[in-house]
């Protein structure tokens, strides 16, 4: 366990954990849950009969409503996937709309994530995106600071957008995906490390300085760095602890702003040789 002022996480199952967070204290939840496609992520077998898995989900989907905040948010992300021994296409991101809606979530977007660096097929199209299906409890009272998350205009020498604050960044998002170069210069292990750009721009979204940031599937840290970069108090629940020493890296290297109890933490797995 790793718990400090601003950060909290935990290993074991987050059915469970999820459990010991009090109702409506968390503003935001970002996820990635496994995709039952058979990556090697230790502990957790990820290629489990369909019904499990969507147990799974819809467990934790249920516990998220109940943790967030009324005006909180949810960000699921899910990928059409191959899948059983045809490798037919199953699209996730829709059975996680499902799970979503029937907890109770209102649906603001469903966003494209868009990348070009994944591996080419020779019998259907190369796959190239992921949705983030975005739910939030109120349709009239949820955290979306814009003008926090606006790009460059397209056109840049229109004169009647001199001054302008930038564009709606739509709900189509190019991130590329973090491949095994960068994760080597990270010194990363993990098998499906978000690109944390793209994570900043939800914490940035969708929640406020101090606000309190969850992700029940954190792998390798990604979102709880992403919150302490971003002055948000961070939670995050992961199965395996073999990502401990992973995670308490990506703090000590990634975010600048932790707080000095957790630099005594990470000296202390330092010395413990982790
Ligand atoms: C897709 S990965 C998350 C990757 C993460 N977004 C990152 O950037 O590193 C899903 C993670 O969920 C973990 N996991 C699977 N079942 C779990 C459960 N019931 N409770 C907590 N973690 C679980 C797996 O071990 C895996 O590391």
């Amino acid at each position: 366990m790793i718990k400090t002022d601003n950060l909290y996480v935990d290993f074991g199952d987050s059915r469970n954990l999820l459990k010991t967070i009090p109702d409506e204290s968390v503003k935001l939840v970002v996820t990635s849950p496994p995709y039952n496609i058979g990556k090697p992520y230790g502990k957790y077998k990820d290629k489990i009969p369909l019904n499990e898995w969507k147990e799974l989900i819809s467990e934790v989907t249920k516990e998220i409503y109940r943790i967030l905040t009324p005006d909180g948010s949810f960000f699921l992300n899910l990928s059409p996937v191959p899948f059983g021994e045809e490798k037919e296409i199953l699209p996730l991101p829709y059975i996680g709309y499902d799970i979503m809606k029937s907890v109770g979530f209102y649906i603001r977007n469903i966003i494209t994530w868009t990348f070009n660096n994944m591996q080419n097929c020779v019998q259907r199209l190369s796959g190239r995106y992921e949705n983030i299906v975005w739910g939030v409890k109120s349709l009239q009272n949820y955290v979306f600071n814009l003008d926090e998350v606006r790009i460059p205009y397209i056109t840049q020498n229109d004169k009647r957008l001199e001054g302008g604050s930038g564009r709606n960044p739509t709900d189509v998002w190019y991130f590329n995906r973090v491949n095994n170069m960068t994760k080597g210069k990270l010194g990363l292990s993990h098998p499906t490390v978000y690109p944390i750009e793209m994570i900043e721009r939800i914490i940035k979204m969708s929640s406020n300085l101090n606000d309190t940031v969850l992700d029940p599937f954190l792998g390798s840290g990604t979102t709880v760095v992403a919150a302490l970069k971003l002055g948000r108090k961070g939670i995050g629940f992961e199965l395996d602890q073999t990502y401990e020493s992973e995670i308490l890296k990506r703090i000590k290297t990634e975010a600048t702003n932790i707080q000095p109890s957790l630099f005594d933490l990470i000296n202390k797995s330092k010395r413990d040789g982790n």
